[in-house]
């Protein structure tokens, strides 16, 4: 069973940063992350030049943040499937948190969005999570249940899709680590529904080098989903190495 370890930079990194980034992951020997499928998601501007550095046989994909559901056309400030498949994604983000919160992505743009990867052939990472509100009264479950139900309606072969469960109270710098007990009824709920299904189920919020083990020891995970912690390549290959080794 392959282990996924990835990254988002979020709104991080010029050229620069990231290639130098991409250099040193490039420069590590993969043999070392038997059993693991390391990404990183770079923001769309660094998507071509780590590409680039990264070569056309490196183990590590490459996904975008977003992209837009259709192929082209008058849509000021979006970049399409095709367009981010160009730059060498493989991956692509659709659904963040961060995404429904300040840029009114809804289950029906998620949804429309999940369509167009597949039919380009890409890897949706679909990115479900409950508020502080809902988890402290204890729908969790219901809620991402429906999340998920909604992002991939009326798609016939989920084989390709990536779910990262991503609860936005551990999410980021003002995020609360969940503890594994906060996330097990989720896993077993989405394990039960898509366990077989889909590609994989990740976890992510607030995983670092102290908690990646145990999260990942919960039931019906496969994998992490990390911000912060791998923002710095030094950060990203140490995880790598913890996950490998354990
Ligand atoms: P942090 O690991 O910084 O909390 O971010 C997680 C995340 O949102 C990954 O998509």
């Amino acid at each position: 069973m392959t282990t996924w370890v990835g990254t988002s930079w979020k709104m991080n990194k010029t050229l620069d940063q990231a290639r130098e980034y991409a250099r040193t992951l490039a420069a590590t020997d993969p043999g070392r992350w038997r059993g693991l499928q390391p990404f990183i998601i770079p923001p769309a501007t660094a998507l071509l030049a780590v590409n680039e550095v990264l070569g056309p046989r490196s183990p590590v994909l490459l996904g975008a943040q977003n992209a837009h559901w259709e192929d082209a056309g008058a849509w000021t400030g979006e970049v399409s499937v095709p367009q981010v498949a160009d730059a060498g994604a493989q991956i692509v983000e659709i659904g963040h948190s961060e995404r429904r919160q300040h840029f009114a992505e809804t289950d029906e743009t998620v949804n429309l969005k999940v369509a167009a990867t597949l039919r380009h052939g890409l890897i949706p990472l679909v990115c479900v999570g409950e508020p502080a509100d809902v988890f402290a009264s204890g729908a969790s479950v219901t809620y991402v249940r429906r999340q998920v139900r909604a992002a991939l309606d009326a798609v016939r072969d989920p084989r390709a899709v990536l779910l990262a469960y991503e609860p936005i109270w551990a999410i980021g710098s003002r995020g609360r680590p969940a503890a594994p007990s906060d996330i097990g009824a989720v896993f077993a709920a989405l394990h039960d529904d898509w366990g077989g299904a889909v590609r994989g189920i990740l976890y992510g919020g607030s995983v670092d080098a102290s908690n990646a083990l145990s999260i990942l020891g919960v039931d019906g995970v496969d994998g992490l989903f990390v911000g912060r912690a791998a923002w710095e390549v030094d950060g990203f290959i140490g995880l790598l190495d913890l996950v490998a080794g354990r």
